[in-house]
C-alpha cells in the first residue's frame, strides 16, 4: 500500500539502534519500574489544553478530498472524544503497559521515528513498521499488504495481536472496559445506548483516526490555491522529475484537485528483497514512553536481539533503522532518493515502473525538496489536539 509522506519524519531522534533488545528481562524490568514510576508520564500541558474536546473537522484541507465516511459512522463529537480516550489507554493492553498511541505517537507523526520495526507488550518485536495513522482515513486498504480495508475492523488486529496489546479475546477488553468507572456512560452516550462491544469501540477509536488529516502544505498552496511563492525554485524543480524524469508520480498519485500521494493499489518496490547486514550493536537510547528515556548498553543488545522473523520469507530489518518504508529500513529522503534512483531492488516481479534513473546529483536534492513541501501545515495542531489527552490510565 502507497503511504503518504506529508508529515516531516526527518524531525525523529536518530540515535536508536534496533527495537529488539527490549527483550532482554533486565531491561523489561526496568521499563517496568520507569513505567511505574512515571505513570502517567507528566508532559506540560496546561489543564484546560488537557480538557479541550478534540476538534471534529468540518472541511478536509486543502489538497485533500473529503474524508470518506462508511455508512452508519457519523462522526460526532462523543465518538471522536471517546476514540481520543480509547487511543491513548494503556489499559487497552493485557498489561497496561500499551496504547496505540505508544506505536503510534503524535508528535512523531503518529509513528515511531527511532525504531525500524514496532516493539509491542513486553518488548516483544513487531514484524514491521508502524505506518502514519495520517490520512489513513483515505486508504483503501490498510496494513502493508492491504489486508484490511476499514478502521472500524482494524483495531482488533493489534488488539488481540500477542506481539502488539496482547489481549487474551475481545472479551477481555470489553469487561476491562465496563468496570472502569471513567467509562462510565460514555458508550451508551457515543452509542444510543449501546455499551462497549467489538463494533463501538471500532467505531469510536476509527472516528478519532478520521480526523487525523494532515495537507494544506506549502505544494497545497502552490498546486491547488495558486500561490506561487509557496514553493521555492528548487522544489519546483523537484516537482517536475517528481511528475516527468523520476516517473514517482506513477505511483504516489496527483489529482486535478487533490494530491493523495497514493494509487490504493499494491506495488513490489523490492524493498523486501532487500539483504539486511547487521552492523554491530552499539549503546542506545530508546523512548520507552512520552518523555521518558532508556539507555541500552551494547552487550544487553548482543544478548537479547533475536533472530529476525521472516515477512513472508524476506528480511524486514536492514542495519540502521529509520521511518521510512514498511520494514523501516531507509532513514533519510535522501536515502530514499537514492534507493529509487538505484531502480530498487532487482529481482523478478520488480514492478517495471522502478528502474535506474540516472538522476544527477542537484536533482536529488530537488526531489528532497519536493518531498519535503509536501508537510502538512496543520501538524503541530493535530499534535497538540491529541496530546490534550492524559497519558496512561488513571489509577
Ligand atoms: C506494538 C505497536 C502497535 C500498537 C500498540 C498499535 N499499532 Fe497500529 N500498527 C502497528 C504496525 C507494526 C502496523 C503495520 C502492520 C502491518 O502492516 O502488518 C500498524 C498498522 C496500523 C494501521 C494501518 C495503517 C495503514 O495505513 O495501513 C492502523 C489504522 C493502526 N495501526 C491503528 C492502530 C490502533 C487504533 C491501535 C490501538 C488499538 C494500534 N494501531 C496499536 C503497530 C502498532
Ligand atoms: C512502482 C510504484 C512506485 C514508484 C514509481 C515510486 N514509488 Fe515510492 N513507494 C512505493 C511503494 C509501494 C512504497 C511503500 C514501500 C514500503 O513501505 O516498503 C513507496 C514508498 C515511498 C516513500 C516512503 C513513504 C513512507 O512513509 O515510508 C517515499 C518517500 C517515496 N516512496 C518516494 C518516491 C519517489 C521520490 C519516487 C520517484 C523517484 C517514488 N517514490 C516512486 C511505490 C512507488
Amino acid at each position: 500500500v502507497l503511504r503518504v509522506f506529508l508529515i516531516d519524519r526527518e524531525k525523529r531522534i536518530r540515535n536508536v539502534y534496533s527495537s529488539s533488545f527490549l527483550h532482554a528481562d533486565s531491561v523489561w524490568s526496568d521499563v517496568r519500574t520507569i513505567l511505574a514510576e512515571k505513570s502517567p508520564p507528566v508532559t506540560a500541558v496546561s489543564l484546560a489544553a488537557r480538557e479541550a474536546k478534540p476538534r471534529v473537522p468540518t472541511a478536509a484541507p486543502l489538497g485533500l478530498p473529503d474524508v470518506p465516511i462508511p455508512e452508519g459512522a457519523s462522526m460526532t463529537p462523543a465518538r471522536v472524544a471517546l476514540g481520543r480516550k480509547l487511543f491513548f489507554d494503556r489499559r487497552l493492553s493485557q498489561n497496561g503497559t500499551i496504547s496505540c498511541a505508544l506505536c503510534h505517537v503524535p508528535s512523531q507523526g503518529f509513528t515511531r521515528n527511532d525504531m525500524a520495526t514496532a516493539v509491542g507488550i513486553e518488548g516483544r518485536t513487531v514484524r514491521r513498521n508502524a505506518p502514519t495513522l495520517y490520512n489513513a482515513a483515505y486508504a483503501k486498504r490498510l496494513f502493508h499488504d492491504g489486508r484490511e480495508s476499514t478502521l472500524e475492523r482494524q483495531v482488533w488486529s493489534p488488539l488481540l495481536a500477542a506481539d502488539e496489546m496482547g489481549n487474551s479475546s475481545s472479551d477481555a477488553v470489553l469487561e476491562r472496559l465496563a468496570s472502569s468507572p471513567d467509562y462510565d456512560g460514555l458508550f451508551e452516550a457515543a452509542f444510543d445506548g449501546r455499551g462497549p462491544s467489538m463494533e463501538t469501540v471500532g467505531a469510536a477509536l476509527a472516528s478519532y483516526e478520521r480526523t487525523l488529516v494532515s495537507a494544506n502544505s506549502p505544494f497545497d498552496r502552490w498546486r491547488f490555491a495558486g500561490e506561487e511563492a509557496a514553493l521555492s525554485p528548487a522544489a519546483l524543480r523537484g516537482f517536475a522529475l517528481f511528475t516527468g524524469k523520476a516517473g514517482c508520480v506513477a505511483c504516489h498519485s496527483i489529482g486535478e484537485k487533490e494530491a493523495l500521494f497514493m494509487d490504493q493499489d499494491m506495488h513490489d518496490t523490492g524493498i523486501g528483497y532487500r539483504q539486511a547486514t547487521a552492523s554491530p550493536a552499539r549503546a542506545v537510547a530508546v523512548d520507552i514512553a512520552p518523555g521518558v528515556r532508556l539507555t541500552i548498553d551494547p552487550q544487553v543488545i548482543e544478548a537479547a536481539s533475536e533472530p529476525r522473523k521472516a515477512d513472508f520469507g524476506l528480511l524486514e530489518i536492514s542495519g540502521r533503522p529509520g521511518p521510512f518504508m514498511h520494514d523501516g529500513s531507509i532513514e533519510t529522503l535522501r536515502e530514499v532518493i537514492e534507493f529509487y534512483d538505484r531502480g530498487g531492488v532487482a529481482h523478478d516481479r520488480l514492478d517495471e515502473r522502478i528502474r535506474p534513473l540516472r538522476l544527477r546529483p542537484a536533482e536529488k536534492e530537488d526531489l528532497v525538496a519536493f518531498l519535503e513541501s509536501l508537510t502538512g501545515d496543520d501538524v503541530d495542531e493535530i499534535v497538540a489536539e491529541a496530546e490534550a489527552e492524559p497519558v496512561g490510565s488513571p489509577e
